[in-house]
């Protein structure tokens, strides 16, 4: 860190002088980013105590999608975390149940898994534990544990895919389960090879000259040491103004974040740093989803994060940086999902479902 200050210093004072160009060799910088990032994986990672088979993704792939796994049967993983859409759903914050609006825009799915724990305050501890989550929420799935296992087990196919996902097991067709599928599915949703970990990989040209530039923004402004590892984020939390808090337009008032999860007055307004992998995808910004503008966000981090005054043209060479984060989209087919059958319980509209 104290070498990130220095160079920090040092290209500062290039600036003052008026010379913007000499920054860091491409072997100095690579080692630098090497040491902050960890390149996204080609191929989904194993799971702690649920092992993935070819059976259980495809399970898992198919209730992603699966529309009846909430009470209107309208409303499934894919409405907020469209596939389509790098993982978000391009809402300031999502509209669930009854067109319900939840608190907190939603964060991609998309290499979620490398997150150390869930939601923007962290408090469900996996993707499995996740899962379970949505499914139940009243302004988002507003179902019950109950209401999809009738569901799934009304329909025969469903039935015999659970068997072969989950073999040797007594009663295969369970809520755990259904969190347990969707979890190696979205292992499975990862953006490889973005610039940031080409460039790390050896090839000097996977990053314009600009992105260069941001990159050693990001590092020695001190951004890199929130938004680290395999993310660029997503591993440990923070308060949402460190220095200077933001405004109730960006940060409102009545989301204390993690302070709800852990009843710590230290942890009041502290979130988990987001990641940034496929960022330019994913707007609108911050858990209030109240920010449209990537230059704004990253503005809006210097100072209260950083208590520093981000000039335009370096919040656009990090911006630069930050559009090299954009990752190969996985390609996912909508499956086709076996049909009801008489016995299936019928869709349910009303609002008035389980707080979550
Ligand atoms: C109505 C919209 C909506 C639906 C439907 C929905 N989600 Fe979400 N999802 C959200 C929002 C909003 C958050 C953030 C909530 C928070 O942090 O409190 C979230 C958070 C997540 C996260 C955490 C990501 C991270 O980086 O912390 C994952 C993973 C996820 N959802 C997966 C799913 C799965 C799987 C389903 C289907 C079973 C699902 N979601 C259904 C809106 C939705
Ligand atoms: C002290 C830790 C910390 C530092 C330093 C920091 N961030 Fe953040 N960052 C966070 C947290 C926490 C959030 C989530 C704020 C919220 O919405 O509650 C965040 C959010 C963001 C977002 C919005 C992500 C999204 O999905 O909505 C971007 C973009 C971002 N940071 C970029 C940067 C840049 C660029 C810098 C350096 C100029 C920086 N951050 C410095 C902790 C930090």
């Amino acid at each position: 860190m104290k070498r990130g200050i220095a160079l920090a210093l040092f290209s500062v004072g290039l600036m003052a002088l008026g010379v913007t160009s000499s920054f860091a060799s491409d072997t100095e910088l690579r080692a630098q980013a090497q040491g902050m990032f960890k390149p996204i994986p080609q191929a989904a990672p194993q799971i702690k105590d649920n092992a993935a088979t070819a059976d259980k993704v495809l399970l898992g792939q198919m209730l992603y999608f699966e529309p009846r796994l909430s009470s209107s049967q309208l409303i499934s993983c894919q409405t907020c975390h469209n596939v389509g859409l790098a993982g978000a759903d391009l809402q300031e914050t999502s509209t669930g149940h009854g067109w319900q609006k939840g608190p907190r825009n939603a964060p991609t799915t998309y290499n979620a898994v490398f997150n150390t724990a869930q939601f923007w305050d962290g408090r469900a501890e996996d993707l499995a534990a996740q899962a379970k989550g949505p499914v139940q929420a009243g302004v988002e799935m507003s179902n019950t544990p109950e209401g999809v296992v009738a569901v799934l087990k009304s329909i025969p196919q469903y039935v015999e895919l659970f068997g072969k996902a989950f073999p040797g097991q007594k009663d295969p067709v369970s809520f755990d389960n259904m969190a347990n599928a969707i979890e190696v599915f979205e292992a499975t949703l990862l953006t490889p090879n973005d610039a940031l970990d080409r460039y790390m990989a050896g090839d000097d040209n996977a990053l314009s000259a600009d992105q260069k530039k941001g990159l050693e923004l990001f590092i020695n402004n001190g951004c890199a040491s929130c938004h680290d590892g395999i993310n660029l984020g997503g591993s440990d939390y923070f308060p949402f103004g460190v220095v200077e808090q933001p405004g109730a337009n960006v940060l409102p008032l009545d989301d204390k974040g993690r302070f709800k999860v852990t009843n710590t007055a230290s942890d009041e307004y502290v979130f988990r740093s987001p990641a940034l992998r496929n960022i330019a995808l994913t707007a609108p910004y911050f858990h209030s989803g109240k920010v449209w503008s990537l230059e704004q966000a990253v503005a809006i981090m210097g100072s209260s994060q950083l208590g520093m005054d981000i000039n335009d043209e370096e919040v656009a060479l990090i911006v630069a940086f930050l559009n090299g984060l954009t990752g190969e989209q996985p390609v996912v087919t909508h499956p086709v999902l076996p049909p009801s059958t008489k016995t299936t319980p019928k869709p349910m509209l009303q609002i008035g479902g389980s707080a979550h």
